[in-house]
């Protein structure tokens, strides 16, 4: 029989060190006042040159567990969600497993970009609906900062560092309801940050050009696949659980660009009370943008036992994925 699988914890982590509108000012042609209006972000959060995406997520992770007052030991799989490992291999979460002794798990990344922690929630239930594994660590981490073309200032504004975590657990009551993932690899290359070149024509470009394994966005064309596709995601996964979005409790999309938010809601004719923002602080963190957001809800109260919460991403891939949550 299928196993009911629910949040037990959420978790997160961001650096300390705080890039604002105005210091963005002082490297490119920008303005807070442009920032702001196009899209909502005031500042957002940096790596310093030591700490890496494993770093992030391993704090993200233990603040997870301590919330939980879960053992290492009882964590049998770890998901780590991210599009800047620090390695290639071993996967980050591998990395993760060993520096919190999580011996009895097993461990692996995906990559989904933006979409990456519910795609990662997602494969997570599974397991746990099937029995093979009870308590699943799932985080999202990025060091974007990392990837990001610091002279590019229609992307260099966007993105910020950070990681969330979420346990996923077998549980008495269903807590996690049912998901929507969809992607367009027809569509991949409007959003994208070459990993290696192995031919020699990329080998000459990556030599030639400085900012050949940065991110790379037609910003416009991911900006009409967003409104379009985070609505439809939504209304997806709502239809397959048999629920309205009047039925929704507390909305929570990935933090790209207010813009985006305001229209998906407005389309959704969810008001704006009920939807949680926090882009302001971070900007978007990719993969880490949910489960941040998910955290601070909780810790805010926003979040009560019984709520309905949706969760929505789309990004690189293109990707994009929702999940209804009934708060047990
Ligand atoms: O999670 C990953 C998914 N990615 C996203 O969600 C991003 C989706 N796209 C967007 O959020 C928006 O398209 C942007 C915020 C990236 C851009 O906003 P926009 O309203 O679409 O602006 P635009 O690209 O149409 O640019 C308008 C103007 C241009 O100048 P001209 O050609 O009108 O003279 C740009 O050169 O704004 C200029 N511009 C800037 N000006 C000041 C572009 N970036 C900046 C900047 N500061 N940082």
């Amino acid at each position: 029989m299928a196993q009911n699988v629910k949040i037990l914890s959420t978790g997160r982590y961001v650096p300390d060190r705080v890039l604002t509108n105005y210091d963005l000012e002082k490297m490119v042609d920008t303005s807070d006042e442009w920032i702001t209006q196009r899209t909502g972000i005031k500042e957002r959060r940096i790596v310093d040159g030591t700490t890496s995406t494993t770093d992030l997520a391993v704090r993200a992770a233990k603040n997870a567990m301590d919330k939980a007052g879960i053992l290492p030991d009882d964590i049998d799989l770890v998901i780590v969600a991210t599009v800047t490992p620090e390695m290639f291999f071993p996967s980050t979460a591998c990395l993760v497993q060993k520096e919190l002794k999580l011996k009895n798990a097993f461990a692996f990344d995906i990559s989904a970009a933006c979409s990456g922690f519910i795609y990662a929630m997602a494969i997570a239930t599974h397991f746990i609906q099937n029995g093979f594994c009870k308590n699943a660590l799932v985080i999202g981490a990025e060091a974007l900062s990392r990837i990001t073309n610091w002279s590019d200032r229609s992307t260099c504004v966007l993105f910020g560092d950070g990681a969330g975590a979420a346990i996923l657990s077998s549980g008495d009551e269903q807590g996690i309801l049912g998901f929507e993932l969809g992607s367009d690899g027809e569509n991949g290359l409007l959003l994208y940050c070459h990993a290696f070149g192995l031919s020699d024509v990329t080998y000459s470009q990556v030599k030639e050009n400085p900012n050949f394994r940065k991110i790379y966005m037609e910003g416009n064309e991911v900006y009409k696949f967003a409104v379009k596709i985070m609505p439809y995601a939504v209304e997806k996964v709502l239809e397959k659980v048999g629920l309205s979005s009047s039925d929704i409790d507390v909305f929570i999309p990935h933090q790209a660009n207010i813009r985006i938010i305001e229209s998906a809601a407005k389309r959704l004719k969810i008001p704006m009370e009920k939807v949680f923002v926090n882009l302001h602080k971070y900007g978007n963190t990719s993969a880490a943008s949910i489960p941040i957001a998910l955290d601070e809800a909780v810790e805010e109260g926003r979040i009560k036992k019984g709520d309905k919460v949706v969760l929505v991403g789309f990004g690189g891939g293109l990707t994009w994925a929702s999940t209804v949550i009934k708060w047990v």
